[in-house]
């Protein structure tokens, strides 16, 4: 889905999930609800929404739009969504099809999946039984609101965030006794800043939110974050037995370029066709009467072969059962003995639920791939380099601004540029969206369209948004040229950071010199006696400028017991850095660099760590 002009766009996502029972909105009813919201626009812009609503979410031309395959994701502008929110829930019938209606205190009705709601509890549950920092709030029950309670300090989230990418969250950082409302505020930005961090798209949440449990905000930062989790793996450079998913013809690079949730297809249909059963083209329509489940457990049951493997048998028996629920029912006990009955009830599988469904499918992989690594074939291995480090803290700084598509793969997924432009947008550049070419693109000529938007962002680049981009065409986007690439998108990052300066120092540009210059007079005023020549620095490996100019924005936070001193090994600066991150994190500073970054001194990430507390601590709190 694209992005619609920025008057339109911001603040809340709108959930249609409420709409699936019925599964359709027609162009007409859209009008109504425009009416209704009473939207403070002029009519022209309300019949281009809609048009450009129609356009993405009605694929199949008869007027419709389904909200199976079509979400709106951006139409947010507060009030916007919020009248808007407002009408479609008075619209009789639409949201009393599945999903619960929560009343916020402003009067705003949210609609949450009970179904989700379930999902989760469990499998935090199980991810956290052991975990003695969570005794006070586990086990949940799945059938009452205790989620929503449990997770208000922030403990049950920081860790639900370091299992999905281990070690986001330095243990020491998390305040876990004699908890305050100021230590549980530090929590959830903690929680908040480290999820944005790992690429969940959080800018419409905030710590009271979470404080205050709201269904729908919390289900959807749990989902991200567990989401991420299941997917870490499914990525051909951390699994090498993917290639065995390569079909007649197929390189390497294409299997490389597919999304996780296309290699989950992929890697079932692998299976099936093993079993001799019809492939699937979804997790949801196609999954529904459970018989490619059966298969697909019994395809990848332990046979018992490998040294101390327990052989596990399914049983096919529920597979001619007439119930649907029934059948849904026998195959879910068969995952269970696998370890794997996660996610789906016996009526998720039924009623095809997209996302749990995805969910129990990845778990199935994660647990029991059952796939063999090819040997001896013409695969050049060499061209399996997993991302750096670098390209990684890219790709989560824009999956946390919410751009769509999501980037699973940095270069490929901007070759039309149109993440680049959505990111000019939130950069503050003007982006005419009538000049951009959107998909579906022309089965024919496709290449062009999408050669032009990169001329456009290339365009852009140079004015308005002055970039430095000698030697850079349209051409490198299109091609995924990565270091012209990176060298655009680290200019678009540049200008994010700085760009969150520029409001708090009276207009003036900030630029580095201005940071460091801050910096150091920050450090001297708090009686610290670390300093910083620039962001090339070596003395930053230690991290103890960092550290101290935390406790400069916010006296006394550090734990100076913690933070290794004198001649450090390598091991004491990661254990400093790893800190500092979080620390700064805690105080409420959004950084995406990670602990290498600072103990390596990457100018770059360095100057956004520096950039990020800099406005934390302009921002008299
Ligand atoms: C985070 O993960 C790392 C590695 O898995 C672990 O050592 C650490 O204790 C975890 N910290 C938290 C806060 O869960
Ligand atoms: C799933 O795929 C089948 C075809 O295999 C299609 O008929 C069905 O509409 C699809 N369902 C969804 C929800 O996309
Ligand atoms: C920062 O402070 C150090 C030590 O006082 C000094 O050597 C350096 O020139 C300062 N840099 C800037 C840009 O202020």
């Amino acid at each position: 889905f694209l992005p619609l002009p920025t008057s339109y766009v911001i603040e809340e996502s709108l959930d249609f999930s409420c709409l699936k029972g019925n599964g359709y909105i027609s162009d007409y009813e859209l009008h109504d609800l425009f009416k209704e919201a009473n939207l403070p626009l002029p009519g022209y812009k309300v019949r281009e929404i809609i048009q450009k609503l129609m356009l993405e979410g009605d694929k199949n031309k008869d007027g419709k739009i389904c909200f199976e395959e079509f979400v709106v994701q951006e139409l947010k502008s507060s009030d916007i969504a919020k009248t808007f929110r407002k009408a479609i829930n008075r619209k009789e019938g639409i949201c009393a099809i599945g999903g619960t209606s929560e009343l916020s205190s402003e009067g705003t009705q949210h609609s949450y999946s009970e179904e989700e709601k379930y999902a989760f509890v469990n499998w935090i549950n199980k991810a956290l039984e052991n975990d003695p920092d969570c005794k006070h709030v586990l086990p949940m029950n799945p059938n009452t609101n205790d989620l929503f309670r449990a997770l208000g300090d922030g403990i049950v989230l920081c860790k639900m965030i370091n299992l999905s990418v281990a070690d986001t969250i330095d243990e020491r950082v998390i305040n876990k006794k004699k908890l305050t409302p100021f230590t549980i505020q530090e929590n959830l930005n903690l929680a908040l800043n480290s999820a944005s961090a790992i690429g969940c798209h959080v800018v419409n949440i905030g710590a009271e939110d979470l404080k205050a449990g709201k269904p729908h905000l919390v289900l959807g930062l749990l989902w991200q974050i567990i989401k991420i989790g299941l997917f870490a793996d499914i990525e051909l450079s951390r699994n090498e037995a993917l290639a065995a998913l390569l079909r007649e013809g197929e390189t390497l690079e294409d299997l490389m370029k597919l999304s996780p949730e296309e290699l989950l297809l992929r890697w079932a249909n692998f299976h099936l066709e093993n079993a001799g059963w019809q492939k699937i083209s979804n997790f949801s329509t196609d999954i529904k009467d459970s018989r490619a489940y059966f298969h697909l457990l019994d395809q990848i049951a332990p046979k018992g072969q490998k040294e101390g493997e327990e052989r596990i048998d399914i049983s096919m028996a529920g597979f001619s059962e007439k119930d649907d629920l029934k059948r849904a029912e026998y195959m879910l006990q068969q995952s269970d003995r696998l370890g794997c009955r996660q996610f789906v009830t016996p009526a998720d599988v039924v009623s095809g639920n997209p996302k749990l469904n995805l969910a129990f499918v990845a778990n199935l992989f994660n647990k029991y791939p059952a796939l063999t690594k090819p040997e001896n074939q013409d695969i050049d291995w060499t061209l399996l380099e997993g991302e750096t480090r670098e390209e990684r803290t890219f790709r989560n700084w824009m999956n946390s601004l919410g751009v769509n598509p999501h980037v699973n793969h940095l270069y490929g997924d901007l070759q039309d540029a149109l993440v680049i432009l959505q990111l000019y947008e939130k950069t503050k550049v003007p982006v005419d969206w009538n000049k951009v070419n959107k998909p579906p693109y022309p089965k024919l000529g496709a290449n062009m369209k999408k050669l032009e938007n990169c001329n456009y962002a290339v365009d852009l680049g140079k004015h308005p948004a002055k970039f430095s981009l000698v030697g850079i065409g349209g051409q490198d986007l299109n091609d995924g040229n990565p270091t012209l690439t990176l060298a655009l998108v680290w200019q678009l990052m540049r200008r994010f950071t700085l760009g969150m300066l520029k409001d708090l120092c009276d207009g003036e540009k900030a630029n580095d010199d201005i940071i460091v210059k801050w910096v150091n007079r920050t450090l001297r005023e708090a009686g610290k006696s670390t300093s910083i020549q620039n962001f090339k620095d070596k003395t930053i490996c230690t991290s103890l400028a960092v550290v101290d100019l935390i406790d400069a924005i916010q006296p006394g936070c550090i734990n100076y017991e913690l933070v290794k001193t004198g001649d450090l090994s390598d091991a004491d600066k990661h254990e400093n850095a790893k800190y500092a991150v979080s620390m700064a994190r805690r105080i409420g500073a959004r950084v995406y660099a990670l602990p290498e970054d600072v103990v390596e001194v990457k100018p770059k990430m360095v100057m956004t760590v520096f950039a990020c507390l800099m406005g934390r601590g302009m921002k008299k709190v």
